[in-house]
């Protein structure tokens, strides 16, 4: 039996990859606007970075790393998110020390996790994320949150619903956590064993279980909100305020906690409100994870950041029926008839590549028709027809395929005459 690609991943073909690439695109183009600077770490980590980052209670750590032991015995994992290694990456490097503050940093590349595969889940994806440490202006929420919407807005996309929350900060989540200890704990042998386990740990993560996510109790459990203190529920209203002036529109969420442990304060997720989008409809997820650094061992410093995959947003945009403005075709095509002239394209065609066109030939010994014929698969523009003849007296024939309008010009200077017909370049 031949070998198959394993499940949950996928191979981006030619036809396809060209979206992915103009998502990436763009993708920079906005992170340059908004001065955020490439970080590029490595697809492996030690293991206890994610246990000390995304957190031991999560699903993520405790059902879905690729981990395993490499030939030294060192437990590593493939990364299943971008924000952990970004943070070890700045406190290694004392990032906290540039001149430059905050550091605005995003990333692109293949995040795994082990999950059931279904329509928007794969165990390989590609996250696209942006992570804003040393400042906890809650201008820099609504601009991270801004960004995320103004990526999706420019590619197209109509039907976004953006929903915040507060997790608040440490002295809230202590209270909301006593209160859902408070909430949980007499039934709780009605809970699976993970969130059994979860209630002393983490309590907050039994509103994450996918499990008892129908129990009675999630729905009347206390909410975040009600517990926050005023200085959160001051940050909040700022957050929502600065969201307000940048024209973005969001729903408050106060049941929104995320799957990740390393969050306080601003969370939100953006979803897709597309008919038709499928179950998983988050495109885009993110929050506030001031202490995280500290837990990697650097300084005190606030930080918050985003991830989105683009398995989702092409999702999205084929749900939403949205075509991407992908440049197609080439500029020229050279058709080639007899011994001399076939000798003659080879650096002609390159000649025309280094002026730069997009330029193909004949290299299957193809009949003038059939040439064509390819030429018009890679929807040429121009297809010019060098025959040994034309060779002879200096000639070559240029025909405008959307007008059907041939000219003959002069071969010695064809390359510059091309510069006139074909603006491409
Ligand atoms: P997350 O919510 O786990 O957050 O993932 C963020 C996004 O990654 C999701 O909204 C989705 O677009 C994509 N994603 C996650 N799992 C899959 C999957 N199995 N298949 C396809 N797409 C997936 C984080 O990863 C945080 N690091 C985000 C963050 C950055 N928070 C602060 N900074």
């Amino acid at each position: 039996m031949s070998i198959q690609i394993p499940r949950g991943t996928q191979d981006i073909l030619p036809g396809q990859v060209e979206k992915w690439q103009l998502i990436e695109k763009k993708a920079r183009e906005l992170c340059e606007k908004y001065q955020y600077r490439e970080i590029r770490t490595p697809i492996f980590e030690h293991t206890e970075l994610f246990h000390r980052s995304v957190g031991d209670t999560t699903d993520i750590v405790q059902k879905e790393m690729y981990e395993f032991k490499d030939r030294g015995g060192r437990s590593v994992t493939l990364r299943p998110e971008g924000t952990a290694s970004t943070v070890r990456s700045y406190v290694e490097n004392k990032m906290f020390g540039y001149a430059t503050q905050p550091v605005k940093l995003f990333y692109m590349g293949p995040m795994f996790r082990y999950e059931r595969p279904q329509a928007g889940r794969f165990r390989q994806f590609v996250q696209f994320g942006i992570e804003a440490l040393g400042s906890s202006d809650p201008a820099i929420d609504a601009e991270v949150i801004s960004l995320a919407i103004t990526l999706y807005k420019e590619l197209g996309l109509k039907k976004l619903k953006l929903v915040i929350n507060s997790l608040g900060d440490k002295e809230s989540r202590n209270a909301h956590r006593e209160a859902l200890i408070k909430h949980f704990e007499p039934r709780i042998g009605e809970f699976c064993s993970d969130c059994q386990n979860r209630l002393a740990k983490n309590p907050m993560r039994i509103l994450d279980c996918k499990q008892d996510r129908n129990h009675e109790l999630m729905q009347t459990a206390p909410s975040i909100i009600e517990y926050l203190n005023d200085e959160s529920r001051r940050y909040f209203e700022k957050v929502q305020q600065y969201l307000t002036a940048l024209d973005v529109q969001f729903e408050v969420d106060p049941n929104l906690v995320r799957g990740l442990d390393y969050y306080n304060h601003t969370a939100f997720e953006i979803m897709s409100d597309a008919e038709g989008f499928g179950a998983i409809t988050t495109l885009c997820g993110g929050g506030r994870y001031n202490g995280l650094v500290e837990e990697i061992g650097g300084p005190e410093t606030p930080g918050i950041g985003f991830a989105m995959s683009i398995e989702r947003f092409l999702a999205a945009l084929d749900a939403e029926g949205v075509e991407l403005p992908i440049d197609e075709g080439i500029d020229c095509y050279l058709v080639a008839l007899g011994d001399e002239a076939k000798d003659y394209t080879v650096s002609l065609l390159h000649k025309l590549r280094l002026a730069g066109f997009k330029a193909e030939r004949d290299y299957l010994d193809r009949k003038i028709k059939t040439q064509f014929k390819a030429a018009d698969r890679l929807q040429a523009q121009f297809v010019a027809v060098l025959g040994d003849d034309e060779l002879k007296v200096n000639k070559i024939n240029v025909k405008n395929m959307s007008t059907g309008e041939q000219t003959e010009v002069e071969l010695d200077t064809f390359i510059e005459t091309f510069k006139g017909f074909c603006h491409h370049a």
